[in-house]
């Protein structure tokens, strides 16, 4: 048996589809996440403890969202933590890509919305407020490509640096679930999708066990 290298190991589970939506399914898609927003609007999160204002601006849709600010930290709730109102359904199409892809018996409880413009990042996590680790985690992408970074399960293992692009659904099952990952940086310009430019993110997780 070949070695496998460091950097196979830390993919272990990832899947990466590109182009899963076309692009009628990525405007359609689109269009159902900005008639969402104006029920639940995009927001600030901010840092546990520091209040530090993330640079992503978020929203959910489905019975749980996951939230995070000064006082309380990261978290899953029902509510839209400035209108107070329950959040949106999650889209059919959305559904029926975590059914395609997902290979897990129970539905996702919540899809977290990450809304990317101008220089906006996201720094290397976990994703770790689930009871349900044995689901994985569904991302789709729309709009400007990313450049998404994957690596182990410490911070300090090799790391993979993938682009995203719009209509790509990966997949983070196996031992991937609870690898690092993150968002370096959005590349201007690489979609027409959204008409102000930038990139929507959709991570379907399911949350109870
Ligand atoms: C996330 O890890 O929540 C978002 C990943 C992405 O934007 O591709
Ligand atoms: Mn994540």
């Amino acid at each position: 048996m070949p070695h496998p290298s460091p950097e196979a190991r830390t993919l272990d589970g990832f899947r990466l589809l590109p182009g899963f939506l076309g692009r009628g399914d990525q405007e359609a898609l689109r269009d159902e996440i900005f008639a969402r927003m104006k029920q639940a609007p995009l927001y600030i999160p901010r840092m546990p403890k520091s209040g530090a204002p993330m640079r992503v601006r978020m929203t959910n849709f489905g019975s749980l969202g996951w939230v995070t600010d000064k006082e309380r930290g990261y978290r899953y709730q029902e509510t839209h933590p400035e209108t107070g109102r329950p959040w949106p359904a999650i889209p059919d199409l959305v559904l029926q890509i975590w059914n395609d892809v997902g290979g897990y018996p129970d539905a996702p409880e919540a899809c977290l919305v990450n809304y990317y413009e101008g220089d906006a990042r996201m720094g290397l996590h976990v994703d770790a407020d689930e009871e349900a680790w044995d689901a994985p985690v569904v991302s789709i992408s729309l709009g400007d490509t990313a450049v998404f970074r994957i690596g182990g399960l410490l911070r300090s293992d090799p790391t993979r640096s993938v682009r995203l692009a719009s209509g790509d659904v990966c997949v983070l099952g196996g031992s991937s679930r609870r690898a690092f990952h993150g968002v370096d940086r959005i590349l201007p310009g690489t979609s027409r999708l959204l008409a102000k430019g930038g990139r929507i993110n959709l991570t379907l997780r399911r949350v109870r066990a």
